[in-house]
């Protein structure tokens, strides 16, 4: 595959990590063996139950553990033990005090490496600070303002198919919705083009599919695994991407406001430049971390404001005295909006999407009274730490009222963590998603509205972020 040499390159490329899974096990018990006698509390005997549950129902066990050990615990998931923490200070201390003491890379999402290569998410210390500082420009609000008309265009759409009196799967719905929008915005690839914008959304899909799978099931590698159609569906993609960088750097065009194109052009302050190579591994995790948490946050949105007439009327009067019926502009959606603010706010906090921020001790540290050895995994998990009664009251209950502009500045620091805590790795796309959610939201509600329906109830799915199990059935009708 052809790379194009920058006079400066970004900086020297993290280490590759091992694929094979005997080797990652091995490597495991070795850290453990490492940092013997040096874990915080919590249930470390060898649990086949337990490694089923937080694989399919986390948060009782986790804010059981909460209750029981505090703020940070440690217990055995599979062969390894991993530690837990939870809480505004903890989310503070990983994600903005003490960064440093974390890898991403080596986190127990590390299998995600193969498809997104070396992309923000998976790398750390000077390389990512390099690579983000890159980055940020295009994610300015002039270029996510730009970003928009493709949204816009893409939702109006969407919804022009939806017909009233029909049930609808709103999440496979808003899933193809956010794919093409990330087709668009991202890659400036056509969605309608059979050559290159579908086959890289179908691909896209299919390789994400293997993240959803069990965890056993990942680590066969032979033919007709799940792991070789991982491959098949990336090599694919790789020759639809790297084909788009060339045609950039063959005839460069200001006029391109897609991101892919504002990488292609990106320089560092001392005048470097992406790869081809990194241009495609950002891409990648951009679309990776970006389509399926707008997704997400639409769908469960639909789902409690089904549930909650009374916040639904409230959101729907704001809409109709702020647009009296036309489109919402950005500035509409941003700033004279403040209900649906809050609505989204909300559904962020029952179910942040990329619910879990993992990653990998590489130093000892303490936290809490508490040692961890490096080499230990380490979590935050928003969505647990959402759901503690101390700092959210009755936590299950849907209140939008909770993030009132002062209830949500008395919020303790590190407490609410959607995007993540702040600090050097906060969403890079938080301005992104939110514009989407609110855009796809409010113009669907001009139209239409989207009941429950009966008997039918809703159980999450975490895997590789939160999505309704099974897809959300709605009973689609016209506003009256
Ligand atoms: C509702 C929508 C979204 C939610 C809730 C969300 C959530 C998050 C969270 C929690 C993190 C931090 C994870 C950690 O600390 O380990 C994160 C990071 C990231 N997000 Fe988002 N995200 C959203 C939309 C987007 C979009 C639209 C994009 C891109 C277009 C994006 C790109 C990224 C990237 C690249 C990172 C890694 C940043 C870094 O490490 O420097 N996200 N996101």
């Amino acid at each position: 595959m052809a790379t194009v040499d920058s006079t400066t390159p970004v900086a020297q490329r993290p280490p590759q990590m091992s694929a094979n899974p005997v080797r990652r096990v091995a490597d495991d018990l070795a850290a453990e063996w490492r940092g013997r006698g040096s874990y915080p509390p919590g249930p470390t005997n060898f649990s086949i139950a337990r490694t089923r549950q937080i694989a399919h129902d986390p948060l009782p066990l986790l804010l059981g553990a909460y209750e029981e050990y505090g703020q940070i615990f440690g217990m055995r998931l599979l062969h390894t033990k991993v530690v837990f923490m939870l809480g505004p200070e903890a989310n503070h201390f990983v994600t903005v005090g003490h960064p440093e003491n974390f890898h991403w890379r080596e986190s127990s999402f590390g299998d995600l490496i193969p498809l997104l290569g070396d992309g923000l998410l998976t790398i750390d210390d000077g390389y990512h600070d390099r690579a983000r500082a890159i980055m940020l420009p295009a994610f300015h609000r002039e270029q996510v303002e730009a970003s928009t008309a493709a949204m816009r265009a893409e939702a109006e759409v969407a919804i022009a198919a939806l017909r009233p009196n029909t049930v609808v799967d709103v999440y496979a719905w808003m899933r193809k919705l956010a794919m093409r929008i990330a087709m668009r915005a991202l890659l400036g690839l056509d969605p309608d083009d059979a050559g290159k914008g579908a086959v890289a959304a179908e691909r896209f899909e299919q390789a994400l599919g293997f993240f959803g799978i069990d965890y056993a099931l990942r680590l066969v590698r032979g033919p007709g695994s799940p792991w070789r159609r991982l491959l098949a569906a990336r090599a694919v993609l790789d020759r639809i991407v790297y084909a788009e960088i060339a045609r950039r750097r063959a005839a460069p065009d200001d006029g391109r406001r897609d991101i892919l194109s504002l990488l292609v052009e990106a320089r560092g302050e001392r005048g470097e430049r992406f790869t081809d190579s990194e241009i495609r591994d950002q891409v990648m995790t951009l679309m990776f971390a970006g389509h399926d948490t707008s997704t997400s946050t639409v769908t469960f949105a639909l789902y409690e404001l089904a549930h909650h007439p009374d916040a639904l009327a409230r959101l729907c009067e704001e809409q109709d005295r702020v647009l009296g019926g036309e489109a919402p502009t950005i500035g509409q959606l941003e700033k004279e909006m403040p209900y649906l603010e809050m609505v989204v706010d909300e559904v962020l906090r029952l179910y942040p999407p990329a619910w879990i921020g993992p990653r990998r001790a590489v130093r000892d540290f303490e936290f809490g009274g508490c040692r961890v050895p490096r080499g230990a995994y380490v979590n935050y998990v928003s969505w647990a730490s959402h759901r503690i009664p101390e700092v959210f009251p009755e936590p299950e209950a849907f209140v939008p009222e909770r993030f009132t502009r002062e209830r949500k500045a008395a919020l303790p620091r590190g407490a609410y963590v959607p995007f993540g805590g702040g600090g050097k790795r906060v969403c890079i796309g938080k301005r992104f998603g939110q514009i989407e959610v609110k855009l796809v939201t409010t113009m669907l509600l001009q139209r239409l509205r989207a009941d429950a329906l009966p008997g039918r109830t809703m159980t999450v799915r975490q895997m590789p972020t939160l999505s309704p199990r099974g897809g959300l059935p709605m009973r689609l009708r016209a506003r009256a």
